[in-house]
């Protein structure tokens, strides 16, 4: 067993789709270890996606993230990364398969719905940016 880090971004917050989307998840065989709603500061986005700075869409992408409320959660399940990478979808929801989140929830590369970690180790550092150990169960 392991975990993955995810947020619902502002979109998704905003057009209603968290049920959905959680019930997705759940149905795919993750357990919600940590969960809450929450907004990210200019600063925090900034960090969360440091490794995107130098990128022309970063100014948009720290924007679009901090807008609203998000929902982050931290949830479990074997080879929890790549599977849940896998129930999100490609990045660009024109490219992503049928029956994926990004495919049934996002509008568009800059407004994807979700994030998914992209490795353990980025998953551990991203869990521990937005909860601590006592809001981990
Ligand atoms: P995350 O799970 O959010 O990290 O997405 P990802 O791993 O599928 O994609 P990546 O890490 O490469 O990019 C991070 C985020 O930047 C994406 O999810 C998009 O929200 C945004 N992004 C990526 N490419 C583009 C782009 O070409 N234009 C815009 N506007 N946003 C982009
Ligand atoms: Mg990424």
């Amino acid at each position: 067993t392991n975990r993955t880090f995810t947020m619902l971004k502002p979109d998704s917050v905003e057009k209603g789709y968290i049920g959905a989307i959680l019930e997705k998840i759940n149905a795919s065989g993750f357990r919600i270890v940590a969960m809450k709603l929450t907004q990210m500061t200019t600063t925090d986005a900034q960090a969360f996606y440091a490794v995107h700075k130098e990128r022309p869409f970063f100014g948009e992408l720290v924007e679009y993230m901090t807008r609203g409320p998000i929902v982050a959660a931290i949830l479990e399940k074997d080879n929890a990364v790549e599977d849940f990478r896998t129930l999100i979808g490609a990045t660009n929801p024109a490219d992503a398969a049928e029956g994926t989140i990004r495919k049934l929830y996002a509008a568009s590369i800059g407004e994807n719905a979700v994030h998914g970690s992209d490795s353990d180790e980025n998953a551990a550092i991203e869990g521990a940016f937005h909860f601590s150990g006592r809001e981990m169960f």
